[in-house]
């Protein structure tokens, strides 16, 4: 087995109830196990050291999958990871995290409005602020499904999955707000510090536009 699913203790939050978090594990275990699935599977094909003309349907249909799979996997792992119990609240102040959102931004609270707003987009995906390792600059992004969206090489700051399933046995479906504050009161900011690299880890830090 390449990939076992992890463990997270999240029980007691605010606003999303145990219940829905024990529904949302099942789940994520179903991508861990799917991941392992598809890869067995390429590998057989893999095996005898060639792609034949008569496997590439299956082949091509295995791969496409697994970008589904591989990032469902994943970026449950990075959002059960951004919340804890008694977690919440804002940023500290001269955290690295608020200092920058301020540089991209022009302050926390647009980073916030843009982070939230791409959470009520209509459909079915993630709210991902992501750093781009680069120039150290947060950006926000829609993710459709799990794999569509995605920016290649920037680093997973802070991760809300707003699939219905995420919030469906607590909220009704045109209560996604509720959900999204609900998520808010439960981030574990000291997570989200440990992925944001500091100016220092930045050494080529720059204007992509230069
Ligand atoms: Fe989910």
């Amino acid at each position: 087995m390449l990939y076992k699913a992890k463990k997270f203790d999240l029980s007691g939050l605010k606003g999303i109830s145990d219940q829905t978090l024990e529904m949302h594990f099942k789940l994520y275990e179903g991508y861990v196990k799917e991941t392992n699935v598809l890869q067995e599977k390429i590998s057989a094909i893999l095996k005898d050291g060639k792609v034949d003309q008569e496997e590439m349907p299956a082949y091509s249909e295995l791969k496409r999958r697994l970008g589904f799979e591989y990032n469902g996997m994943v970026l449950h792992e990075y959002y059960f990871s951004n919340l804890k119990k008694d977690g919440g609240g804002d940023p500290k102040r001269n955290s690295s995290f608020v200092k920058e959102a301020e540089e991209s931004f022009g302050s926390y609270d647009i980073w916030k409005t843009d982070f939230v707003g791409i959470g009520k987009m209509r459909g079915v995906g993630w709210a991902i602020c992501y750093q781009d390792p680069t120039t150290g600059r947060l950006s926000n992004h829609w993710v459709t499904l799990h794999e569509s969206g995605n920016v290649a090489g920037y680093t997973p700051v802070l991760v809300m999955d707003v699939w219905e399933h995420a919030f469906i046995l607590d909220y009704k479906p045109a209560e996604r707000a509720k959900y999204i504050e609900a998520f808010f009161s439960n981030v574990d900011w000291n997570v989200v510090g440990e992925r944001v690299l500091g100016p220092a880890a930045q050494p080529t830090r720059r204007s992509r536009a230069g």
